[in-house]
């Protein structure tokens, strides 16, 4: 029987992402103040970041596959993968492609964003942590999606773990951080695939034939992690991991009215057929912290205590959303009448 892999998913994007907190903002979500430096292309459209507390405080370590908000002057809010953190914690590094769909946020980036300007961040968030436990890995990491797996790679070599890096790329010029992943000690791992010269890539041959205690860590768009699903299909549940970095929003509205209770304030509030929890909560005075409002970031996922939910994230791996032990406010909904909320 063909089974169909259970995938850790992130989808990210470059949507419109109002900032819902305006000057209130900082305090509420410990917001960091950081300077720009370093800002220059490093491939065709892609620019690097890096990003330094203004305070002069050291930031705090992050895991591979981490991503943080950066809250742009403009007011928009984008999340990106965190490239390097500075052993002394000094900065954080990003890499920003421009998407061509832009309405403000890669482009002022790319277009605007220049040394010195001072920006904001939140705390790391992982939602595409690496599992170290496995006994080999294979990356494939398309465009700008090389991001998160760069830290992933470095760490595998660190723990000396068997390890294929596979860096798919429309043109060499459009491929980031070729310096770093062609010199000691990734470039032994790598493998470039540039469309323009080679075509399209062989993902069966990339991934090889099921095999237990091989992790799949794929990032880039839509198209490729599908291809690399489909490629899969045959494998075990848990092999495959990834995060997307373009995507359609979840749909947050249409739905049947229900109610959820909030066990710590006793509260039942009605959440109708066309709003979100979040809305309905807001409404009611209770307060959720959200980013993207688009079911990607995760800053609104709640406990869940009892009721059923129509999970509508990408957050959350298919078996953490059966297990209905957490639900995320902005897009998702209810299958039972109630939902019991840890809140
Ligand atoms: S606000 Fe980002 S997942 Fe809900």
């Amino acid at each position: 029987m063909k089974r169909r892999p259970a995938r850790r998913a992130h989808d990210r994007s470059d949507r419109p992402n109002p900032d819902p907190y305006g000057e209130r903002m900082p305090e509420a979500m410990n917001r960091t103040s950081v300077a720009v430096a370093n800002a220059r292309l490093i491939a065709q459209d892609i620019k690097q970041l890096d990003l330094t507390p203004t305070d002069g405080r050291a930031l705090p370590p992050v895991e591979p596959g981490a991503h943080l908000d950066l809250w742009l002057p403009n007011g928009q809010v984008r999340q990106y993968s965190i490239v390097a953190r500075r052993e002394d914690g000094a900065s954080y590094r990003i890499a920003v492609l421009r998407d061509p769909n832009s309405r403000g946020g890669s482009a002022y980036v790319v277009e605007t964003v220049e040394d010195g300007q001072v920006l904001g961040i939140s705390a790391p968030r992982n939602h595409f942590a690496l599992d170290e436990g496995a006994d080999d890995y294979v990356l494939i990491a398309g465009g700008i999606g090389v991001t998160p797996l760069i830290p992933m790679a470095r760490r595998l070599s660190e723990r000396g773990k068997p390890f294929a890096f596979h860096y798919l790329s429309r043109s060499r010029e459009r491929a980031a951080f070729l310096d770093v992943l062609q010199a000691k000690p990734l470039n032994r791992h790598l493998g470039l695939h540039f469309d323009d010269a080679q075509g399209r890539p062989d993902l069966a041959k990339m991934i090889g034939p099921p095999r237990t205690g091989r992790r799949i860590y794929v990032c880039g768009p839509s198209g490729l992690i599908d291809a690399v699903l489909d490629a899969a299909r045959e494998w075990p549940s848990d092999a495959v991991r990834f995060e997307r970095f373009t995507r359609d929003a979840a749909e947050p509205g249409a739905g049947a009215a229900f109610e959820v209770e909030l066990t710590r304030s006793g509260q039942v509030v009605s959440v109708g057929p066309e709003e979100t929890i979040l809305d309905a909560l807001d409404k009611a005075g209770v307060a959720v912290e959200s980013v993207c409002k688009e079911g990607i970031c995760g800053s609104c996922m709640v406990p869940m205590l009892s009721g059923e939910a129509d999970h509508r994230d990408s957050v959350q791996t298919e078996a953490e959303q059966q297990a209905n032990d957490y639900i995320c406010v902005c897009v998702s909904r209810a299958i039972s009448p109630r939902l019991v909320l840890d809140l």
